[in-house]
């Protein structure tokens, strides 16, 4: 089977922290590509989740299979703490828009640590806020639900937003990922993959979903194929 051009990020703020370890195992040797990790501060969104702490925790099993750690950073002034996630083995650190007043300056700062860079952009924000940073980043993550809680609602608006920022990179000439963070499944996979998305987060559709973790991801990554036909 050809490669898949789209990257399954399980979001493990849905996992059992019970089990944390054997739940992360079970979705890299289902077809996770990278292992998305969610940071709340409990001031830039409502909830709290955890700190460098997690990811580190996990960094060997994501080492040893050779997967990124996709940490998405829900705080406020982000510049703060980018050391403290390069030293906890992050791959790729994305900031909010909406949380630093020096986006270039932190997007360097995030490249210096060695780390790829990805900026973030909440439901109501404009694309036009990232227009300027594209050349610099490697990833643009669209929030298809507000941020802060997992097991939410897809804003079916993203779509749109997903296809606009498309065409975006498209003009630019860039190579960074589109990636869709809050309510994705295998019910709307196909529709943001048509739309352009590069990598989707799923959190509750692959640890609490219908069916094993492994078989959630296999699922999720056979509706993209389908747009793919491959
Ligand atoms: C939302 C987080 C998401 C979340 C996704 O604030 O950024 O990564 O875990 O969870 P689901 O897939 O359950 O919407
Ligand atoms: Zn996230």
């Amino acid at each position: 089977m050809p490669p898949l051009p789209v990257k399954i990020a399980p979001s493990i703020l849905a996992a059992d922290f019970m089990r944390l370890g054997e739940q992360v195992s079970e979705a890299i040797e289902g077809g996770a590509d990278w292992l998305h990790v969610d940071i709340m501060d409990g001031r830039f969104v409502p909830n709290i989740s955890f700190g460098p702490m997690i990811p580190q925790a996990i960094r060997p099993l994501a080492k040893a299979a050779n997967i990124p750690l996709d940490v998405h950073l829900m705080i406020e002034e982000p510049e703060r703490y980018l050391e403290d996630f390069a030293k906890a083995g992050a791959s790729r650190l994305t900031v909010h828009v909406e949380a630093t007043n020096h986006l270039h300056r932190t997007v360097q700062a995030i490249k210096e640590l060695g780390m790829k860079a990805g900026v973030t952009l909440n439901p109501a924000t404009s694309l036009t806020t990232v227009e300027e940073i594209i050349p610099d980043v490697d990833l643009i993550l669209i929030m298809s639900v507000n941020p802060g809680f997992g097991g939410q609602s897809y804003i079916p608006q993203s779509t749109h937003k997903i296809r606009r920022l498309r065409q975006m990179l498209t003009e630019q000439r860039s190579n960074a990922w589109l990636e869709v963070d809050g309510g994705i499944s295998a019910k709307n996979t196909a529709e943001v993959v048509a739309a352009g998305a590069t990598a989707l987060v799923a959190g509750s559709a692959i640890f609490r979903g219908e069916k094993s973790i492994a078989a959630n991801i296999a699922e999720m990554k056979n509706v993209a194929r389908t747009v793919f036909s491959i």
